[in-house]
């Protein structure tokens, strides 16, 4: 016997306002043949890596919580970027760890846009205010901005991604240092993207504690694990470590991290192939008619056209080549974004970008 009408009202409206105003992060599902839309390493594990994943999953007790501080992945993390394993926790993804610092510190949350969607949708989730300041025409940091609106809004925390997702470019180190020096909130610079740009906050630390530094395995061939790591002061860590959830890093990341490290110069290789492969996919943009690529310190190019970004992404999406768009009126107008991807796979990008171009051009 069904219910009456009255008592089967969806919960969902009990929902918090903040949560039910928000859009979902929106990510592509269905297959295709050349993903480049989601900044990921376009390279599997070689044999000998993956055997040795295997046996450490083989070894590993799933009948068993995993180490609540990841100490030996942290260690291995450590060691691959040269840091502190005393001054850093781990999160499910860097993800996690940008809901972590707003939960510890509230709101409200500055940032500049555009930038990693990320931060605003977590701000929001968890009903903190969310102030904004345009980047320059160019995509730099105007710092005196940011510092005015920081102490106008009396902001918490501010994010920088450097280099900034989806524009690619790094803010100058003055701007971000200024940054730094002049507010009264917790700094987040998230460095996702730091292996493809090679310079880093991260040796400021001591001079800056209100600095905040991300990372993640993501962006270099670990995306499937889910590993970011946050660096801080030890007092800023202390605090955040109350708000982690206990097991964050499930047993099965640990182990095929930890593994996956130990093979530093396969992954350093990957990285520097995907280094020449953007300076090759930026010139090959260069050169075609309409479009303006942006200087990317990433592993993926942001590219302006001349108003057939929609027109472009749906042709190459025919042809099973997905990119990002992110077409929408304001400062990425007409701008489209593709991940670096492996030699074959930007071969045969630039090659349908040729094909659809000149289409464009002959009516
Ligand atoms: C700037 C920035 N930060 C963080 C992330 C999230 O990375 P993770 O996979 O570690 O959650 C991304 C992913 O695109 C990003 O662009």
């Amino acid at each position: 016997m069904s219910p009456k009408s009255t008592t089967t009202k969806s919960i969902s409206r009990l929902v918090q306002p903040a949560v039910r105003k928000l859009t979902a992060y929106h990510i592509v599902e269905e297959p295709v043949r050349v993903k480049l839309d989601a900044m990921e390493n376009p390279f599997p594990l070689p044999p000998d890596v993956r055997r040795d994943v295997a046996e450490a999953i083989e070894r590993t007790l799933i009948n068993r919580y995993p180490d609540p501080s990841a100490k030996e992945l942290k260690k291995a993390i450590a060691d691959f970027w040269g840091l502190d394993a005393e001054r850093m926790i781990l999160g499910n993804g860097s993800d996690e760890l940008i809901q972590a610092v707003v939960l510890a510190f509230g709101g409200p949350v500055l940032i500049p846009v555009p930038t990693f969607a990320m931060y605003e949708i977590t701000s929001r989730a968890l009903s903190q205010a969310v102030a904004t300041v345009p980047l320059r025409k160019d995509f730099s940091l105007d710092a005196d901005l940011l510092i005015k609106k920081a102490k106008q809004v009396k902001a918490k925390v501010i994010f920088l991604a450097c280099p900034n997702n989806p524009t690619g470019n790094r803010f100058a180190d003055d701007a971000v240092r200024k940054v730094l020096e002049s507010v009264n909130a917790a700094v987040v610079i998230d460095e996702a993207y730091f292996d493809f740009s090679g310079k880093s906050f991260l040796p400021f630390l001591d001079r800056h504690p209100n600095m905040i530094v991300l990372r993640t395995l993501s962006k270099i061939g670990l995306a499937g694990l889910r590993v970011g790591m946050l660096a801080a002061a030890p007092e800023v860590i202390e605090e955040l470590n109350k708000i982690r959830l206990p097991y964050n890093i499930n047993v099965l990341s640990q182990a095929a991290g930890i593994a996956v490290l130990k093979h530093r110069e396969t992954l350093k290789a990957q990285i520097s192939l995907l280094i020449s492969e953007r300076g090759r996919l930026y010139n090959a943009l260069s050169r075609l008619q309409g479009i303006t690529p942006f200087p990317s310190e990433t592993n993926f190019i942001l590219f302006r056209t001349n108003g057939s970004a929609t027109r472009i992404f749906t042709m190459l999406k025919q042809q099973g080549i997905l990119i990002k768009n992110l077409d929408r009126p304001g400062p990425l107008r007409n701008c489209l974004r593709v991940t670096v991807g492996a030699p074959e796979e930007n071969n045969e990008f630039i090659g349908q970008m040729q094909g659809i171009l000149a289409t464009d051009s002959h009516g």
